[in-house]
C-alpha cells in the first residue's frame, strides 16, 4: 500500500470524523470504534421501546423509533459511528418473500427452493417497502453529533440467500449448498437478483445520508475455496461496482466472517476499502498481511465483553497494540450478545478512547 498517498487523500477529506479518516487509510493516535449490534437487547432502554413497538419488524419500519434506537448506544457510550437500525432480511421481504421474527426462534421465511420462485422476486420494486428505512437515515443525518459517522448496511448475497433458501437460520446449510453445488446456473439467478436489489438499496441509503456502508457476509466461512470466490467475493465486488457508479467515493467495509485464509486478498478482490475481522483472525497476521492492503476492523470476541474485568481489558490492549499502528477501526469480531452488561461496554469505550499509542500522527 502507498501509505503516504492514502494519508494525503484522508487529509484532503478535511473531516474530523475518525471513522472516515481510518477508512481512507490514515493512521490515527487512537482508533475510531463502534460495535456490531450496538443497539439491541443488552440495553434496557431498547427493550422498553421494543415492547412499545410490539415487534422487532415494527421497530425497523418506524422511522421515529428506529432513529431513537440507533441513538441509544451513542448517548451512553459516544461511539464514533452510528449504524442504522434495521435488518439484513428486510431486503428479501422487500423483494416479495414473507418474513417474521418469532420470539426465541429467530427469523422465519417461506423457504425458496425452485427456479420459478426466483422469477417472481421483485428486485426492482424494493424501494416502496424500504422507504421508512431511508426516512430513518435522513432523520439520523440531521440529529447525529458532527463527529459521529452514519453507517448504512446490507447483507451480502450469499448470507441473505442462506436465510431465503433454508427458511431461517441453519446449522448445516444443506439446502442452499445443494442448490449452489448442483445447479450453479440456477442459483446464480438468485444471487444476481440479490446483487441488483442490494446495490440499489445501498445506493438509496447513501442518498438518504449514510456515509459508509458495511456488507455483512456472516456465513462466508462455510464454503469451500472456489464457492467462496464465486458466491461471496464476486457478488460483493459486483455490488461495490454498481454502488460506485452512483456514489463513487463512499467507503465500503466487507465482513466475510469466518473466511480464514480467504481474508488474504479479499479487500482487493472484492473492491472494498476495509475488512471486518472475526475473532479467529490472528492479530500479527492481520497486521503484516491484511493491513498493508486495506484498513482492518475488529475483532474482540463478544464473549470477552460479557466477561469484562481484567480478562477483557487485557484482550482489548492486545488488539490495540497489534493493530492501532495502521489504519484500524476497533470493533467486535461479531455482534454484541444480549447478556452483555452495559457497564462492560462503557469500560471498553473508555479504554479505546484513552488509547494514545497509535502513532505519531498529529491528531
Ligand atoms: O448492529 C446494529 O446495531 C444495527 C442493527 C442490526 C440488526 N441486525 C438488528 C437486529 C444489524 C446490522 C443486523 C444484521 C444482521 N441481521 C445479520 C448480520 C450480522 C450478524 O449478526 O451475523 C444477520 C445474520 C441478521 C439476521 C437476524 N436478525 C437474525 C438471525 C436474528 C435473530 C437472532 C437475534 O439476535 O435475535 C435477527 C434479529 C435482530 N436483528 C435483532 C436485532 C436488534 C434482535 C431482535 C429483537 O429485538 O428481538
Amino acid at each position: 500500500m502507498n501509505t503516504q498517498s492514502i494519508s494525503d487523500r484522508a487529509g484532503e477529506l478535511g473531516t474530523e470524523k475518525l471513522l472516515l479518516r481510518a477508512l481512507a487509510g490514515e493512521r490515527l493516535q487512537r482508533p475510531p470504534f463502534w460495535l456490531m449490534r450496538q443497539a439491541g437487547r443488552y440495553l434496557p432502554e431498547y427493550r422498553e421501546l421494543r415492547q412499545q413497538a410490539g415487534s422487532f419488524l415494527e421497530l425497523c419500519y418506524d422511522p421515529a423509533l428506529a432513529t431513537e434506537v440507533t441513538l441509544q448506544p451513542i448517548r451512553r457510550f459516544a461511539m464514533d459511528a452510528a449504524i442504522l437500525f434495521a435488518d439484513i432480511l428486510l431486503v428479501p421481504q422487500a423483494m416479495g418473500r414473507t418474513l417474521a421474527f418469532r420470539e426465541g426462534e429467530g427469523p422465519v421465511l417461506e423457504p425458496l427452493r425452485h427456479r420459478e420462485d426466483i422469477a417472481r422476486l421483485r428486485p426492482g420494486a424494493i424501494h416502496d417497502t424500504l422507504a421508512p428505512v431511508y426516512e430513518t437515515l435522513r432523520r439520523l443525518q440531521a440529529e447525529l453529533p458532527q463527529a459521529v459517522t452514519l453507517i448504512g448496511f446490507a447483507g451480502a448475497p450469499w448470507t441473505v440467500a442462506t436465510y431465503m433458501v433454508e427458511g431461517g437460520s441453519s446449522r448445516d446449510f444443506a439446502n442452499v449448498k445443494r442448490w449452489a453445488f448442483e445447479d450453479p446456473d440456477g442459483f446464480a439467478r438468485l444471487i444476481d437478483a440479490l446483487i441488483e436489489a442490494t446495490a440499489d438499496y445501498l445506493a438509496a441509503q447513501v442518498t438518504a445520508g449514510a456515509e459508509v456502508v458495511q456488507l455483512f457476509d456472516t456465513w462466508a466461512g462455510v464454503l469451500p475455496e472456489r464457492d467462496f470466490e464465486r458466491w461471496c467475493v464476486a457478488p460483493v465486488r459486483a455490488i461495490v461496482e454498481r454502488l460506485r457508479a452512483v456514489h463513487p467515493d463512499v467507503p465500503v467495509i466487507g465482513f466475510p466472517r469466518g473466511a480464514g485464509a480467504g481474508y488474504a486478498g479479499y479487500a482487493a478482490a472484492a473492491g472494498v476499502d476495509a475488512v471486518g475481522l472475526d475473532w479467529t483472525v490472528p492479530l500479527a497476521w492481520a497486521r503484516d498481511v491484511l493491513q498493508p492492503q486495506a484498513a482492518v476492523q475488529g475483532n474482540l470476541d463478544p464473549r470477552y465483553l460479557v466477561v469484562g474485568g481484567a480478562a477483557m481489558e487485557a484482550e482489548i490492549e492486545r488488539i490495540l497494540a497489534a493493530l492501532a499502528g495502521g489504519p484500524f477501526v476497533f470493533n467486535l469480531g461479531h455482534g454484541i450478545v444480549p447478556e452483555t452488561p452495559p457497564e462492560n461496554v462503557a469500560r471498553l469505550a473508555e479504554l479505546v478512547r484513552g488509547f494514545a499509542g497509535g502513532d505519531d500522527a498529529p491528531s
